[in-house]
């Protein structure tokens, strides 16, 4: 396939293993990250992966950025809407400032994402989104509304964006569970031997697992899936503990 895909939050992560795959899937890739990292963590992908430099929460942001990958790539085929903020902190402690960031870059980024590719994705019939959500979307743990709130909004989003769009872009969601990323780094290492033990699997996912999801969600072989929301946790979400 050649075919051009943008990823965001793609200087690290889920974001980056994504890009990785796609590279070797034969996508040119754009990664976007507001981190300058993204720069070289797209030229270790190779001359078919190029990283900008950018807010996701920014409308201008996307415009520049959207011609630049034209000029370099060609239109526009794949979008993983994958960049996050998160703030672990209770309601009642949140600045209104923090709340609103997380809307701004996990759910408007996600607005203006699809928004500023909609008309490369859509010019043949065959455009492809990924938004990255997360199994908190449907579980409630303390100290994170904001980004439970807005992740839960990615999976509404993504129905409403498939039901719109029809055969002209299959939009679907990917659910990851706990997945080892710099997300994880301020946690102590009984933290993440507990959090392991939550999994069916008995172990924190890597990034390059969800990536495959992710791949094969972009790619053909999921060309009869849209509106669908594929869950990546390890069995996390379906065990319990009770006796
Ligand atoms: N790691 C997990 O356990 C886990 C679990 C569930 C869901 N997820 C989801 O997976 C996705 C990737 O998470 P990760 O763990 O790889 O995160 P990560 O922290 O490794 O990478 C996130 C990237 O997003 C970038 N970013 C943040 N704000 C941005 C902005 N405004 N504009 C552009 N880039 C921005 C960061 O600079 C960073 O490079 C997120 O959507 C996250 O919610 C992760």
């Amino acid at each position: 396939m050649t075919a051009t895909a943008i990823i965001t939050g793609a200087a690290r992560g889920i974001g980056a293993a994504t890009a990785r795959r796609l590279t070797e899937d034969g996508w040119k890739v754009a990664l976007l990250d507001r981190d300058a990292l993204v720069e070289s963590t797209a030229a270790e992908l190779g001359a078919n992966a190029r990283g900008y430099v950018g807010d996701v929460a920014s409308a201008d942001d996307w415009e520049r950025i959207v011609a630049a990958v034209r000029e370099e790539f060609g239109p526009i085929d794949g979008l993983v809407s994958n960049a996050l903020v998160t703030d672990p902190t209770p309601l009642h402690e949140m600045d209104v400032s923090s709340w609103q960031r997380q809307l701004d870059v996990n759910l408007t980024g996600t607005f203006h994402a699809v928004r500023a590719c909609l008309p490369d994705l859509r010019r043949a019939r065959d455009g492809r989104v990924v938004v990255v959500s997360s199994v908190h979307a449907s579980f409630g743990l303390p100290d994170v509304p904001g980004y439970a709130t807005t992740k839960a909004g990615l999976t509404g989003l993504t129905r409403q964006l498939a039901v719109q769009y029809g055969d002209e872009v299959r939009v679907n969601c990917v659910v990851p569970g706990p997945i080892r990323t710099a997300q994880w780094d301020r946690l102590s290492e009984e933290d993440l031997r507990q959090s392991a033990r939550e999994t069916v699997l008995g172990r924190l996912g890597r990034p390059e697992e969800v990536a495959g999801v992710i791949a094969f969600l972009l790619g053909d072989d999921a060309s009869f899936m849209t509106g669908s929301t594929v869950t990546v946790d390890g069995g996390w979400s379906i065990t319990k503990n009770s006796s």
